[in-house]
């Protein structure tokens, strides 16, 4: 289940394009997040899709007509009222042409005349077909109805045509969805976040690190941007795709860390550090593969900075929230790292049991704050997490 899209009602219109398969995976992750998703194809985008698949993956029938012999006649209306979002994923030149005009003549864009909740549109066509006038002019009179336009991506399409026109991948549609059901509440504010480890070199092939995954802290860029903040994401190395509409600087070591993160801190309202950064690293570096000849091998390691250390040291107004994963003692730590960094809040999870931590899809943590108090939450997903820390972050804002 995903936060703000469970139990929602969404429609899903998919028109007569190439791209019509991909909208099978992004009713996939839509039903996956919780979300109650009917689907409403046009005549065409039977010819790419079978209605079957659809029906198979929201569990309820596929309106393909209004004329159809149950209750189809009415349906569109009260499905258009019901609707929390509408997405439209492939959208044709030719649908969004009858969208930007008020046409109403077939089931998909008969319901979105009557659909009054947020629109997602997701155009996706032939390169010269995208850049023509009519199009263009018809996308620009879709943003002037306050409808959200997906921006195709560029690259090579599948009729060879080199260009603007593809459709977003489904995880992509995704985020411009719980970014339209997400509250704006952080609209205006600038979130720095940092995320997984760092890499400390002994030789050119060789490092010191940890198996942070990073996803705690894509999770937390993800749900502020989604909330209306503006995210920078400093990140080690992860495996981890960039979040749509995030500005992210990759970087490898401590040293990258620290660089990385006090020029972007004066820019911030709230930092989030949840980047398991080295805490050592070697003080040389060899400048050659070290070879197996003794039967020990010692290590001088030497400190990196601190950077929560150094955060808190400077900060002028700032919100500052830091991770303490542990192995024992949670709380006395926690509390410890709070009062030594100047942090504001801090969030602390025992590590090692499986479930929560390190590379897990799920955490289960405890939010320590400043004037002594802590709250112990559930296990969560990540990403509902993350929405659980900024629904304090956005607490602790308004009494700055
Ligand atoms: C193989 C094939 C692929 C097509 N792909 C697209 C496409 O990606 N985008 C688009 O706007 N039209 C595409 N078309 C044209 C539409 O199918 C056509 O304009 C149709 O009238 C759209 O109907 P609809 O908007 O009611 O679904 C394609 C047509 C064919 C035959």
């Amino acid at each position: 289940m995903t936060q703000w899209l469970h139990d929602k009602r969404l429609l899903l219109g998919v028109c007569g394009g190439i791209a019509a398969y991909k909208s099978v995976e992004v009713l996939r992750l839509l039903v996956k997040g919780g979300a109650h998703v009917r689907v409403i194809m046009t005549e065409n985008a039977r010819w790419f899709v079978g209605p079957g698949t659809f029906q198979a993956l929201s569990g309820v029938p596929v309106c393909t007509s209004v004329f159809n012999a149950d209750d189809a006649a009415i349906r569109h209306i009260d499905w258009a009222r019901e609707a929390d979002l509408a997405v439209v994923a492939p959208a044709t030149a030719n649908c969004l042409g009858k969208l930007a005009g008020g046409i109403a003549d077939d089931a998909l864009s008969t319901f979105m005349l009557a659909v009054t909740a947020p629109v997602l549109l997701c155009p996706s066509m032939n390169t010269h077909m995208y850049q023509h006038p009519a199009v263009q002019s018809n996308l620009a009179r879709l943003r002037g109805f306050g409808h959200t336009i997906l921006e195709p991506d560029a690259g090579q399409l599948a009729c060879g045509t080199l260009g603007p026109g593809r459709l977003p991948a489904p995880e992509v549609i995704l985020e411009a969805v719980l970014g339209l059901l997400a509250p704006q509440d952080l609209a205006g504010r600038r979130l720095l976040v940092t995320a997984g480890p760092t890499r400390e070199p002994i030789d050119p092939v060789r490092f010191i690190s940890n198996p942070s995954s990073g996803k705690m802290g894509f999770a937390i860029a993800r749900a502020a941007r989604h909330r209306g903040a503006a995210v920078t994401l400093v990140s080690g190395p992860v495996d981890l795709p960039d979040p749509p509409g995030i500005t992210v600087r990759r970087v490898t070591t401590a040293a990258e860390m620290t660089d990385a993160v006090l020029s972007a801190f004066a820019d911030a309202d709230i930092v989030v550090k949840t980047a398991a950064v080295s805490d050592y690293r070697p003080r040389e570096r060899a400048p050659h593969k070290i070879k197996k000849t003794s039967d020990t091998l010692g290590l001088t390691l030497e400190k990196t900075t601190d950077i929560l250390k150094t955060l808190g040291e400077r900060k002028r107004g700032q919100i500052l929230v830091g991770f303490a994963a542990e192995t024992q003692e949670l709380a006395a730590h926690a509390a410890a790292k709070l009062e030594a960094k100047n942090l504001d809040m801090i969030v602390g999870n025992l590590v090692g049991s499986g479930d929560a931590g390190f590379g897990c899809d799920t955490n289960r943590v405890t939010l320590f704050l400043r004037d002594g108090s802590h709250e112990a939450l559930p296990l969560m997903d990540k990403y509902d997490l993350a929405h659980a820390i900024l629904d304090r972050l956005g607490r602790l804002a308004e009494q700055t």
